[in-house]
């Protein structure tokens, strides 16, 4: 029986230490039946075909395992995206969907926005498909990151430059002073600090898309100091970081001549974002 089946798959996740069995059961015998969530609530009353119960067996003794769900699923909602996922590639987070939104609503139309470290493309693609840049360009130094990420854009309808290199180093130096939005969730966990994550973050996303070096804060501050010299004046810089880290963040784009500087909290209250702009001095709402 269907809800037999999701009850038994609840009760396994929990015993496994999975933080939301219901919602990853449920997820899962949709994946299998592909039943939406009205047609699972009326139907737990009703079998499943015999074939769906032989194929959620082993997905969720994977999820048990603590392989992450979008995995199993092999892709994931972003904004009003669904993206394509893949072991290798860091998985995006719905926190960063609040970045996307924050950046696509600063870009201008015919804009330039460079996204460094991209993952699986879904700030690009967001945004590239929320506005109406003239260019949207997205680095990374993974391989795999690179071809998902030419997938996704491709998958999307999208038209985002996607090059595999060192932060700004694949950009075409021409387009620095001419940037409009420089947008970038980056590593920002310290060393130290690896060994503590959910087993989900720790033993599944790549660790050079995790750990920047011994503070957390080493690609944050390489991006905080290239932004004026690749920012037009009027132009957006935002990163996503660790909360802890927003306000010395903030202080260093204030050294850094950036303006503006403010932070905005993610879906949990907390501060996730810190965005300033280029050459223009006014005082804003939320500054710090
Ligand atoms: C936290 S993930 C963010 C991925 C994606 N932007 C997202 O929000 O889902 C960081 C990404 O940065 C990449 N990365 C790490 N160091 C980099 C560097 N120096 N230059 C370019 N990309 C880098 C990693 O491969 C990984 O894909």
């Amino acid at each position: 029986m269907t809800g037999d089946a999701l009850a038994a798959a609840e009760r396994r996740l929990a015993a496994a230490g999975v933080p939301t069995p219901r919602n990853d059961a449920e997820l899962l015998v949709r994946h299998v039946t592909g039943w939406g969530r009205g047609e699972l609530l009326l139907r737990r009353a009703r079998p499943m075909p015999a074939d769906a119960g032989d194929r959620l067996e082993p997905l969720v003794a994977r999820r048990a395992a603590r392989e992450p769900l979008q995995l199993i699923l092999g892709s994931v909602g972003f904004r009003h995206l669904d993206l394509l996922v893949r072991p290798g590639v860091f998985l995006p987070r719905p926190e960063t969907e609040v970045l996307a939104g924050e950046a696509a609503d600063r870009t201008p139309a015919g804009g330039v926005v460079v996204e460094p470290c991209t993952g699986t493309g879904a700030i690009a693609c967001a945004v590239a498909s929320e506005s109406a840049p003239g260019r949207v360009l997205a680095t990374d130094v993974s391989a795999e990151a690179v071809a998902l990420a030419r997938e996704n854009a491709a998958r999307c309808g999208v038209a985002v430059e996607v090059g595999r290199g060192d932060l700004l180093g694949p950009v075409p130096r021409a387009l620095r002073g001419h940037v409009d939005v420089l947008v970038c969730n980056p590593p920002y966990v310290a060393e130290a600090e690896l060994a503590g994550l959910e087993p989900e973050v720790r033993d599944w996303d790549p660790v050079a898309a995790l750990v920047s070096g011994p503070t957390g804060n080493e690609v944050v501050e390489r991006l905080v100091d290239a932004a004026p010299r690749w920012l037009r004046p009027g132009g957006w810089l935002l990163l996503e970081l660790d909360p802890a880290r927003a306000a010395v963040t903030a202080a260093r784009c204030r050294v850094a001549g950036l303006t503006d500087v403010g932070v905005v909290r993610d879906l949990a209250g907390r501060d996730r974002i810190v965005l300033a702009r280029h050459g223009m001095r006014s005082s804003s709402a939320g500054a710090i």
